[in-house]
């Protein structure tokens, strides 16, 4: 039991980031420093992440991030105890570029290295912010990961179910993207989504007749864009409320396929310590209510990290790698870069 400060790197998707947490015997674990870099803007235009664009950004900015984490963290790199990098799932030319410079920095240092799998860091976070204990029922919510993940261990992860297509916060971009609203689209849509009927339109519950925990929101975004098309024929375009109306409509078939899955995720999963979420698609209002509805039916505890560790971060991948140390995994620079990684 000693003091462990690890420097994390995570450039799997459209975020370029670095941390330094460290973890003292008896204490709480102290974030450092968390540095975000978003690419948003570089891909605003294309309506979705673009690898070769990310890559490159990541290539570019990596180094400058790192830089910035160590200093904020007021920590040299002598005084790290370890690097963890994000080695998988994700876009696989900057999951490389995190590699590589991690591989770089940690045998010019002798430093040891952790890889770490980019959904154990979302799934490990609450443990971050919070003294919870295994087993827990995560529900991982993002524009592109959409899970139950049943938490036994640092190193044990169930998925019991989850999407078979898109993932909610896609959905919620490309919505936005059909009524002509700002990326990202989540926030846009809940906002117009505050003033409208949820009554007005009829959307499909997918895969609700389906045993087990597995979702569908591709169909959902098929139902919007027939809705809105029939309101372009008929009107010539949409109103102010109607797009309102179609947001609400929207948003309320999302929270209610999430609370009902979670509701069987949480009968499935046997006695858990807590429901968990992470992800972009939690920071909604409406949906966090619903779910924080469900646990509390199950009488299980609902937990809700901050928001910029529910989304793409690299404290939760320096903190995956101290809880792995913790346990006694052994770090090794001999792992290879994986674009599909399950957990
Ligand atoms: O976790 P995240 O930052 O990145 C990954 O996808 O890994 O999640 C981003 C997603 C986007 O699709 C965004 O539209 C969605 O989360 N999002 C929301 C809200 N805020 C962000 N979706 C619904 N309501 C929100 N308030
Ligand atoms: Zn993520």
């Amino acid at each position: 039991d000693r003091t462990l400060t690890l420097l994390g790197i995570e450039s799997s998707c459209d975020d370029t980031a670095a941390a330094v947490v460290r973890l003292t015997p008896g204490l709480p674990p102290e974030i450092l420093s968390s540095q975000v870099l978003a690419q948003t803007n570089l891909h605003a235009a294309f309506g979705g992440v673009v690898p070769e664009i990310a890559a490159r950004a990541h290539a570019e900015r990596l180094d400058s991030v790192v830089e910035e984490a160590l200093t904020v963290a007021g920590v040299g790199l002598d005084a790290l105890d370890g690097i963890a990098v994000t080695a998988g799932p994700g876009l696989i030319g900057g999951v490389l570029s995190g590699v590589m410079l991690a591989r770089g920095l940690a045998a010019a240092r002798g430093l040891p290295l952790m890889a770490v799998n980019h959904l154990a860091g979302h799934a490990l976070t609450p443990r971050l912010t919070d003294e919870i204990a295994f087993p827990y029922l995560m529900l991982l919510v993002s524009g592109g990961h959409c899970q139950f993940l049943l938490v036994e261990g640092v190193d044990r992860f169930r998925r019991l179910g989850g999407t078979i297509d898109d993932a909610p916060g896609e959905a919620f971009d490309k919505t936005a993207k059909l009524l002509g609203l700002p990326q990202p689209g989540g926030p846009a849509v809940e906002g117009e989504a505050m003033l409208g009927d949820p009554k007005r339109f009829a959307f499909p519950r997918p895969l609700l007749d389906r045993e087990g925990c597995d979702m569908s929101f591709s169909g959902l975004k098929t139902a919007l864009l027939r809705a809105r098309d029939s309101l372009i024929v008929a009107h010539g375009g949409l109103t102010v409320q109607d797009r309102r109306d179609l947001c609400a409509g929207f948003q309320a078939a999302v929270a209610e396929v999430l609370a009902i899955k979670t509701d069987r995720a949480l009968a499935l999963s046997g006695p858990v310590t807590a429901l968990a979420v992470a992800g972009g698609v939690a920071a909604n209002k409406p949906i966090r209510a619903m779910l924080e509805t469900v646990s509390t039916r199950h009488g299980t505890p609902f937990l809700a990290p901050p928001l910029r560790l529910c989304t793409d971060n690299a404290a939760m991948i320096a903190w995956a790698g101290i809880e792995r140390i913790r346990v006694g995994i052994l770090p090794s620079s001999d792992f290879a870069a994986r674009p599909r990684w399950p957990l």
